[in-house]
């Protein structure tokens, strides 16, 4: 009988993927520090960096840990770890760091992103306490100075949910999330500018000119204020609480308290715990009722996203259970699963915003499959997690390292050679991590 064709690779193949994977996160690799992917990405990121650690503690803890150190580099007296360090200025990259005008001594951009830190660096450390604990108790001060920052300057007086003043802090930049409140944004008078991502990448699968106007429109407010991020989250333009950063920063609290533990550091401890407390009400405050999901929800307007994003299953992964809420959350993750054969899609497939190639509004990205999936996985839901798991090693396996997927074709999108891709195959979607 005549063997039916299947999604597997000879295994030939699969060793040369873990082989790839090393070479793209050491060719991506600038001394201390990881670029995404070079020409699109030509910086410090830093979740990137996050998920780069964690690729690289499979095979360098030492570099690892140096991965995380250098991205405190870009900490900002008041707390904030910013979302890009510069460090030198590069032509490939818009916009750079004259046009932030951070006002940190290393070039910075001017806000944040999710705060995978406090879980990834835990990751390291129980790796090799003996190894990583000189290198905790120095990044310790400095994890509790970021989430702090988060839970004072992005959260508004009475709420408990996380904003995100610039869909950049997101990480998700393009996301449907954005859509309504972005549309508030009036965009006249931007100072002109010329995008250079179109340069490396097809102009289907990235942001709109309408939506970049407006982007640069908040980074120039941001400028103007003089970065006041209290000012910005209470009056600027756009503040969405967002589900995904909630969610992660939540998980990442519960992992600052275990390191807390572990340093004995007991009045830290107790302040995590206030910040824990507090994660239940904004997880309430983001249900969305009509779609049976946690959602985005405009702080100046009360209204919610209608669209279910990935991260809206991120809840697990935070540690927040609510029985009743999750049985319908199930099943719109169910459903979901359902209608893209190449999970998780970053958008929901059946709603009229979904595209299947554009970036954060439907193509799957393997970093937000894995935190998904770990969640899923810690609360029993063993079957979907793997699903999510095999999904991600199939579409690399089929097409590489690219930065994204299209959840309906499998196709990779957007840049390739991406070190986050790399980085998750490495620590969880290779073959080689089964056991
Ligand atoms: C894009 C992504 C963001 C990522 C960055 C570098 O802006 O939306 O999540 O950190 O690229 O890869």
């Amino acid at each position: 009988m005549s063997k039916l064709p299947t999604d597997e690779p000879p295994a030939a193949k699969k060793i040369d993927l873990d082989k790839r994977a090393i070479e793209i996160l050491r060719e991506n690799s600038w001394g201390d520090y990881t670029l995404p992917t070079k020409g699109l990405y030509p910086y410090q990121w830093n979740w990137d960096s996050m998920f780069v650690a964690l690729g690289f503690s499979e095979i360098d803890l030492d570099r690892a840990w140096t991965e995380v150190e250098s991205l405190f580099q870009g900490q900002w007296k008041n707390g904030m770890a910013a979302h890009i360090v510069f460090r030198r200025d590069s032509p490939s990259y818009f916009p750079g760091p004259k046009i932030w005008g951070g006002t940190h001594e290393v070039a910075t951009s001017g806000c944040s992103q999710p705060p995978v830190a406090a879980t990834i660096v835990r990751d390291l450390y129980e790796k090799d306490p003996q190894m990583g604990e000189e290198r905790l108790r120095k990044l310790f001060p400095r994890l509790m100075r970021w989430h702090r920052w988060f839970h004072t300057m992005r959260v508004i007086s009475g709420g408990a949910a996380i904003a995100v003043t610039h869909p950049w802090e997101s990480g998700r930049d393009n996301s449907p999330d954005w859509d309504e409140a972005l549309q508030n944004v009036d965009p006249t008078g931007v100072t002109p500018y010329q995008r250079k991502d179109l340069g490396h990448v097809d102009a289907e699968m990235r942001p709109t000119d309408a939506q970049y106007d407006r982007y640069i429109k908040l980074v120039e407010y941001g400028r103007n204020c003089g970065w006041d991020h209290s000012q910005i989250t209470r009056e600027g333009p756009f503040a969405v609480a967002d589900p995904g950063i909630t969610f992660i920063l939540a998980r990442a609290d519960r992992d600052l308290r275990a390191l807390a533990r572990y340093l004995g550091a007991r009045d830290s401890a107790r302040e995590i715990d206030k910040w824990l407390r507090r994660s239940q009400l904004a997880a309430d405050y983001l249900w969305n009722d009509q779609i049976d999901a946690y959602a985005a929800r405009d702080l100046r307007t009360g209204r919610f996203s209608d669209g279910v994003s990935s991260v809206a299953f991120l809840s697990y992964y935070a540690g927040i259970t609510r029985p009743r809420r999750d049985a319908k959350l199930q099943k719109t993750l169910t459903r979901i699963l359902d209608s893209a054969p190449y999970s998780l899609p970053s958008f929901d497939p059946q709603h009229p915003k979904f595209d299947s190639r554009r970036y954060w509004r439907g193509p799957t990205w393997a970093i937000v499959n894995y935190l998904v999936a770990r969640g899923l996985e810690e609360y029993g839901f063993a079957e979907k997690a793997q699903r999510i798991r095999l999904d991600t090693r199939k579409v690399i396996q089929n097409n590489g390292f690219y930065e994204y997927f299209d959840p309906i074709t499998g196709a990779g999108s957007g840049g390739n050679h991406f070190t986050w891709t790399a980085a998750i195959w490495l620590a969880w979607a290779s073959p080689m991590t089964d056991n």
